[in-house]
Formats: structure tokens, C-alpha cells, sequence
């Protein structure tokens, strides 16, 4: 049998780890959630989150997938007997997952496209339009959006075509420190325009969103946690075997424990820093009304803010929607990853060769046809969803398609998957089989009597807490 090819250093996997982990979630979603969920005080509830679930479920992923040297679903087969079917809940969250994330991402290559124009004047910029404007007719031009979102589909599937090695850690391995290096020219810009400090009050002042009246009402404390939870699952890609499948092309020699803090630890900066990137300047230059979540934050407010900023906004434009593009395609690839090693893994059980291409191409033909189903519903401007509305029946979902593949995987998908993780590892095969595989080639779990607390009874609490918090704000 051939040998099963992973990681050539542990910078790359770090770096392949963490560009799955920071994405769109980090600059559209952490930065708005922590501004209306009572900015420091959201803060310590999602480091306290991270530390009792992120960091306790990062290092049971890590470990079963290091330990079984499997993707997702053969790593819970091969595991367990109650929970072996967990492992497919992954494969179907990569779907949706993917469907909205290359539908976004191709809008950002879009914005590239357009900040471009603007740059040197051409017939493909802003043409006039506002944010607003732009974003309208994008959404509304069914054609350009199914092809944008195609052409992020297909460069997703061709850098995982080369592999672990010679395609997703040598492309993270670049694009990560780009990506760092371009939010810090981004931040320098943001944080020194005039008015920015109203961006950095809403984002860190306890309060300030409800007294400047940007929400109503103060959320209630299970409100609070529940976004700060799910928002840290999808953030640390968490709970749908993304992390399974990258710690089972980890060599036995790295330390689990540190990867598993560096992981969180960087995430969890970045999205702080895409917070100081995106929110100052919202305030400063984005207009009177200006939306600060979810995609009008990226494709209308932020690019209202560029097209206030005189001669250099194109510059600072392109510089930004790249670095986007790039954090997007970085978490793209692990998505597909855990569906491609999947069936990898199968026929080399099998004694089959690696047909590694060929099941890249055939995931993203059917991630293709999801992805052009959310742009042709243009975020629900053109109407797609509407058939389906009633048999679904629940209101919560905006008649898009996009916020329900999200609310059925991001809200339901990963947290349930994550709680299941728990269970099996608490309940049903032991902390000690995590123990076992961070205690190799002189490694050392250190915290291992804190894992077996949280494990077995603080994290499964808390995701049971955040799954159902999650499931009744589709409902009310
Ligand atoms: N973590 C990514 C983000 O923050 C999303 C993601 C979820 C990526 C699950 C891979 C797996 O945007």
C-alpha cells in the first residue's frame, strides 16, 4: 500500500490549521457579534468558551484523528460502536458549508475585480454606484455571481488536486503570513482615520452599542452565549471533522497540546484583528446607517469606506478583498479536504490506487451545483427560496438559501457534531485514549485531570446550553 502523505513540517501544518480556522467567520462574525453581545464582557465569554470547549475539542479532534491516521468518518468507525455514524454529520456540513463560503468568496473576487477598475478608471469598477448600488446589481446579476462563485470553487479544487504536501500546506504556507502581513497595513490605515474611535468604543465598550442605539435591547445572558458558542465552533472549525482529517496528516512527533493553543490562541487574535481592520473605518467612513454584520458589512459598508478614501481607497480595496479571498480559500480547502480524504482513505483500505484528482473534481462538481443555487438566490433577491418556504416552514432563515445551509450546519451541524465528540470520548472510549496520543515521543498532555472535567461534564453542558440557544433563535 502507498503511504499515506502528510504535513512535511509542523509550520506547515500550523499554518494550514490556523488558515482553516480564520475565515469569513473571523471578519464578518466576530467583530459585529462581539460589538451587539456587549463588546469586553463578550469577550471574556468567548475566551472562557475557547479554553472549555474550543481548546478541550481542538485536541480530541487532533488526537482520534492523529491516533486512527483516518478522515472523519473512518476515524469515528473505527473508534466506536455507538457513534460511528457521527463522522458522515462532517461530510454532509462540508456541503453546506462550502455551498455559501465559495458563493461569498467569489463575490470577493469580484470586489478584486472591481477595486481594480476603480484604480485605473475602467468600465469594470464602481461605475458611479454606491455600496449599495454595487452589491444590488451583483446580486441581482445571476450570470456573474454563479461565475464568480465558480471560479472560487474551482481554485479551491485545484490546490487541494495537489494534496496535503504540495498543495494546501505549501499554499497556507504563503498565503498565511501574506494574509497577516495585509490585515496589519489594513489595520495602520483604519485606526488612524479620523472618527475610528467610535468603532473601537462599539467593539470594546460594555454598553455602547444599546446607548448609541445600534440594538434595542441588551441580549440576555443565554443570548450572549450561545452566539459567543457558535460563533467559536464555526470560527475554530470545529465539530464537522476538519480538524480530524488535518490532525490524521500530522507526524507523531508534534506536540497536539501546543498546536491546539497556537490554533485557538491565533484565531482568536485574528479575529480581534479583523475587528480593528473592518470596524473603525466602518464608523469613520462608511456612512450614516451603515450595516456593520454579515455580507453587507464586506460588500456594501467596507466598500462604500474604500470608495470614500480618495486616491488610495482602490489600493487599500484590493488590498483588503484579497486578504478576504485569501482567509476564505484557506478555510475552503479543509472543508473539501475532509470530503476528498474520505474517499481517499476508502480505496487505499481497499488496495485501490489514489484517485485523489478525481474525487477533488467530483466533490466540486456537486459543491458547483450548491454554490450556483445560492448565487442565483442572490441572498434571497432573486426569489429562489421562496418554493421552499413552505415546506420548511420556519421563518428564521430570511428566505435565502444561504442562511439555511448555514443555520442547518453552523447552527446545528457542528455543535451537535462537537457534543457527540465529547460523549464518545468521555463516555463510551475514555479520555485516556486522547491522553495516549498527546503523551508520544515525549510529549505530555499536561492538562490532562482539567480535559477529564471538562470532557466528560463542563464542555457537553455548555454545547447543550449553546446548541439550544442556537436552535430556538431560528424559531423566535
Ligand atoms: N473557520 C472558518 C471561518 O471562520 C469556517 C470553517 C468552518 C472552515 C468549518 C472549515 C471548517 O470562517
Amino acid at each position: 500500500m502507498e503511504e499515506r502523505k502528510g504535513f512535511a513540517s509542523n509550520f506547515g501544518f500550523l499554518m494550514s490549521a490556523i488558515g482553516s480556522a480564520v475565515g469569513l467567520g473571523n471578519i464578518w462574525g466576530f467583530p459585529f457579534k462581539m460589538g451587539i453581545s456587549g463588546g469586553f464582557t463578550f469577550l471574556i465569554i468567548y475566551l472562557i468558551l475557547a479554553a472549555l470547549c474550543g481548546f478541550i475539542v481542538m485536541v480530541g479532534e487532533l488526537a482520534l484523528g492523529r491516533k486512527t491516521g483516518k478522515g472523519a468518518v473512518a476515524s469515528y468507525q473505527v473508534l466506536s460502536k455507538k457513534f460511528k455514524w457521527v463522522g458522515w454529520l462532517g461530510i454532509v456540513s462540508a456541503f453546506l458549508i462550502m455551498s455559501f463560503y465559495c458563493s461569498l468568496g467569489g463575490y470577493c473576487i469580484k470586489y478584486v475585480v472591481l477595486n481594480f477598475g476603480n484604480l485605473f478608471h475602467a468600465g469594470f469598477g464602481s461605475n458611479g454606484l454606491d455600496g449599495n448600488g454595487i452589491f444590488g446589481a451583483l446580486m441581482t446579476n445571476q450570470t456573474e455571481s454563479v461565475i464568480y462563485g465558480l471560479i472560487f470553487v474551482v481554485l479551491t479544487m485545484i490546490i487541494v488536486m495537489g494534496g496535503i504536501g504540495g498543495g494546501i500546506e505549501k499554499f497556507c504556507t504563503i498565503g498565511m503570513p501574506a494574509l497577516f502581513f495585509m490585515l496589519i497595513v489594513v489595520i495602520i490605515r483604519a485606526v488612524t482615520l479620523p472618527g475610528a474611535v467610535e468603532g473601537l468604543k462599539f467593539m470594546f465598550v460594555p454598553g455602547y452599542a444599546l446607548s448609541a442605539g445600534i440594538i434595542e435591547k441588551a441580549p440576555n445572558f443565554l443570548t450572549v452565549l450561545s452566539t459567543a458558542g457558535g460563533q467559536m465552533f464555526f470560527s475554530l472549525s470545529l465539530g464537522m471533522g476538519a480538524m480530524i482529517t488535518y490532525g490524521s496528516y500530522l507526524d507523531k512527533k508534534q506536540n497536539i497540546q501546543k498546536n491546539a493553543i497556537m490554533i485557538v490562541c491565533a484565531d482568536t487574535m485574528i479575529a480581534l484583528m479583523a475587528g480593528l481592520a473592518v470596524l473603525p473605518a466602518s464608523f469613520a467612513l462608511g456612512g450614516a446607517g451603515a450595516s456593520m454584520a454579515g455580507p453587507k458589512l464586506l460588500f456594501v459598508t467596507l466598500q462604500n469606506v474604500f470608495d470614500n478614501m480618495g486616491a488610495v481607497g482602490p489600493v487599500f480595496g484590493i488590498i483588503f478583498y484579497l486578504l478576504v479571498v485569501l482567509a476564505a480559500i484557506t478555510s475552503s480547502i479543509s472543508l473539501l479536504e475532509v470530503i476528498v480524504t474520505h474517499f481517499v482513505d476508502g480505496d487505499k483500505e481497499k488496495g485501490k490506487p489514489d484517485h485523489r484528482k478525481k474525487y477533488s473534481i467530483i466533490a466540486s462538481i456537486l459543491i458547483a451545483f450548491l454554490c450556483a443555487l445560492v448565487c442565483l438566490d442572490g441572498l434571497g433577491s432573486n426569489g429562489i427560496w421562496v418554493p421552499f418556504q413552505s415546506i420548511v416552514g420556519v421563518r428564521g432563515f430570511n428566505d435565502c438559501w444561504l442562511d439555511f445551509f448555514d443555520m442547518i450546519s453552523e447552527g446545528v451541524l457542528m455543535p451537535l457534531g462537537a457534543l457527540l465528540m465529547c460523549l464518545m470520548i468521555g463516555w463510551e472510549i475514555g479520555p485516556k485514549t486522547v491522553e495516549s496520543e498527546c503523551n508520544i515521543e515525549g510529549n505530555k498532555l499536561t492538562c490532562m485531570g482539567l480535559y477529564t472535567v471538562c470532557v466528560k461534564f463542563i464542555t457537553p453542558l455548555l454545547m447543550l446550553l449553546i446548541l439550544g440557544g442556537q436552535i430556538k433563535s431560528f424559531f423566535f
